[in-house]
């Protein structure tokens, strides 16, 4: 009996050598799988906490694995064009190396998405003081965002699984004031769509900006550099920003410039073109964009398209705007879970959310919250294919 799983091993390669379907099955492993949400433990922290994997599936196959360290995508599997399933993000192989050294891979993002001037800002009179982690600026929460904490989860079965996490910000934590209680839904739909439903509420006067920050490379298994994408942005206006990526407050037209996406374009063709400061002072992409379309309703904000694998990802969003950012920080130190170094430009990120710094531009859309108000702010990532 002691033997018995070595047997059943043997049996499997012998029939995975056998049969010429086995590698083919692989690739495709979540066709005949029903819907559903799976957990599995992911690994300790350094503090001694349990972090899990979630694996949720819907009945066309495609998957979405996510941890409640961080409340990270650690994998999303979507189909090409020939029905092949493939990861269509940048990830980590472990959750150790999510916690040494994460780049935001797929991160829930707050207390505030994007950067803060100086990370100072007042309100009612008080002046605030946030962690400075970027070139002089507060960013993406600070020091211990909520991309580094654990979260409570909750896992839903269903046709479309869904995976509920929720976070309790102290008053005071990375100096924001206010104790905010968090939620954020992802749910697995149908049609081949993750939408993550954002939830904040506080018992005192704060800020609030929530994201994901997911890197998208929808080659499949980041195949090579995201320059061939292709984008459409629904926007008007450029969130216009100085050396140090804080915005001006100039919202800039884009007709005529780099940042005209408003028809498809293909990523690469105008991202070196030095002449344009905003490009510069970027290194590329890594601005927001104001969406076009008032009010909190969902409205298409991008349009994404891969051509050799026929991927097409669109973006929908309450959000009023959308920072797309192109990997330009990306040096190949961080080895994902292709086992190689993921460099400049290997992805994209489509992080909807209010304008960075908004806090300290009272002409922005507000991003305070006070106590009796709740945050709310949905976003779909969607996935299709066209030959
Ligand atoms: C956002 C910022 C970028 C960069 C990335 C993470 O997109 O705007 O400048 O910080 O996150 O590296």
């Amino acid at each position: 009996m002691k033997f018995l799983p070595q047997l059943l091993s043997l049996a499997l390669l012998t029939s995975c050598l056998t049969m010429t379907s086995c590698s083919s099955k692989k690739e495709n492993e979540s066709d005949d799988q029903k819907p559903g949400i799976e957990k599995t433990t992911y690994g300790q922290l350094p503090d001694g906490q349990t972090a899990d994997l979630y694996t949720l599936r819907n009945a066309a196959g495609m998957t979405a694995q996510i941890t409640n360290y961080g409340g990270i995508i650690v994998g999303l599997k979507t189909p090409d064009k020939d029905g092949k399933f493939e990861d269509v993000t940048l990830g980590q192989d472990s959750l150790s190396s999510y916690v040494k050294n994460n780049p935001y891979f797929g991160a829930l993002i707050g207390r505030y998405g994007n950067r803060i001037a100086k990370g100072k800002f007042t309100l009612d009179g008080k002046t605030y003081d946030l962690f400075i982690n970027n070139m002089g600026n507060h960013l993406h929460g600070g020091k211990v965002g909520f991309d580094k904490v654990l979260w409570t989860a909750t896992p839903v079965e269903g046709d479309e699984p869904a995976l509920k996490l929720a976070y309790t910000a102290k008053d005071g934590e990375e100096g924001y004031p206010g104790n905010l209680s968090v939620e954020v839904t992802y749910t697995l739909q149908k049609d081949n769509a993750l939408k993550i439903d954002y939830k904040a509420t506080t018992d005192k006067p704060t800020v609030v900006n929530l994201t994901n920050h997911t890197y998208f490379n929808l080659t499949g298994g980041a195949k090579r550099d995201i320059l061939d994408h292709v984008v459409t942005l629904n926007a008007d206006k450029l969130i216009a920003v100085d050396q140090t990526l804080i915005p001006t407050g100039e919202l800039k037209p884009v007709a005529g410039t780099p940042f005209d996406f408003l028809k498809p374009s293909v990523v690469g063709s105008r991202i070196n073109d030095s002449t344009d400061t905003q490009i510069k002072y970027g290194g590329g992409y890594d601005h927001g964009w104001v969406l076009n379309g008032s009010g909190d309703s969902l409205k298409l904000a991008a349009t994404v398209y891969e051509p050799t694998s026929g991927r097409v990802m669109e973006v929908r969003t309450t959000e009023p705007a959308i920072q797309f950012y192109t990997g330009n920080f990306l040096d190949g130190s961080v080895t994902g879970r292709e086992g190689f170094p993921y460099k400049k430009r290997y992805a994209l990120c489509l992080e909807t959310e209010h304008y960075p710094d908004s806090p300290n531009h009272p002409a922005f859309p507000t991003t305070e919250l006070k106590p009796g108000q709740t945050y709310k702010s949905t976003t779909i990532y969607q996935f299709s294919t066209k030959k």
